[in-house]
């Protein structure tokens, strides 16, 4: 019904007029106290299919509000949210698991893989709660930890792997049930400079196949890595760069 399983439609690549987000008028006011702290203020934008967008900004500008109201863990004060046309932000409570689920894969700075789970078996997990089946779980587990480079370590756990292997178990498990947006803060925060280049490469592979992804970074090495560039001010867009030609490949 949706657009979803994006992989495979190779060289049908960013900004090709299919916006999978829309954010309209987004604001979120948190009161400290009697004070309140204006962490997004009336945001606005669109992001295609394909697209791999940094967010860029100071510390508290609200990148990390903005992407919690785009993975519908909290609510916006006001304003809306849409992906793939449905309008997120008035869904009900208990409908944000399963709409979490099916449209959204998160990438966090600190992996958050189950450690007592191996790497296929925190893949499994993932489409285990999405009702697919057992066969076809671990194929598409193998598939994709082959894809992040991994296909010789599907049975090591957490703690057996490399920083930069746990984040790309990670990726592959947020890849897992295909989502239409794929959201990541600071995912090279925790890894050195070699193994960033390793996840920006696979980030930027991904979205050539068509997958939409947002990386929320301080470190303009991987911002300028990506197709478009929007920097956050006081909750507000203070800037919003289309870098042409950054993935493509020919
Ligand atoms: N739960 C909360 N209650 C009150 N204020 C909050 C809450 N969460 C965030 N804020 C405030 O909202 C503003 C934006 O915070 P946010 O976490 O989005 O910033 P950020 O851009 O992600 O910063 P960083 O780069 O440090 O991660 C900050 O001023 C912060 O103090
Ligand atoms: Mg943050």
């Amino acid at each position: 019904m949706s657009n979803k399983g994006n992989n495979g439609n190779n060289g049908n690549h960013a900004a090709n007029g299919e916006p999978v987000l829309r954010i309209r008028n987004l604001t979120k006011t948190y009161m400290q106290g009697k004070i309140p702290v204006h962490a997004l203020n009336d945001v606005s934008f669109d992001v295609n299919k394909g697209e791999l967008l940094s967010i860029v900004g100071p510390s508290g500008s609200g990148k990390s509000t903005l992407l919690s109201m785009i993975g519908l863990l909290d609510m916006p004060t006001d304003g809306s949210v849409f992906i793939d046309d449905v309008e997120i932000t008035k869904a009900k409570e208990s409908e944000a698991p399963r709409i979490r689920r099916e449209k959204i894969g998160f990438v966090f700075q600190h992996f958050n893989l189950l450690s007592t789970l191996n790497a296929m078996e925190n893949l499994d997990i993932a489409m285990r709660f999405s009702g697919v089946p057992k066969k076809k779980r671990k194929e598409r587990a193998f598939e994709l930890l082959t894809q992040v480079g991994l296909g010789d370590r599907v049975t090591h756990k957490p703690s057996e792997l490399s920083g930069g292997q746990q984040q790309r178990v990670a990726i592959a498990r947020a890849m897992a049930n295909e989502p239409a947006i794929l959201l990541a803060d600071e995912p090279t925060g925790a890894v050195d400079t070699k193994t960033r280049e390793v996840i920006v490469e696979l980030l930027k592979g991904l979205s050539e196949k068509g997958q939409t992804i947002i990386v929320v970074t301080h470190d303009m090495e991987v911002a300028k890595q990506t197709n478009r560039i929007i920097t956050m001010r006081d909750g507000k867009i203070a800037g919003d760069e289309y870098r042409k030609g950054v993935t493509e490949n020919e």
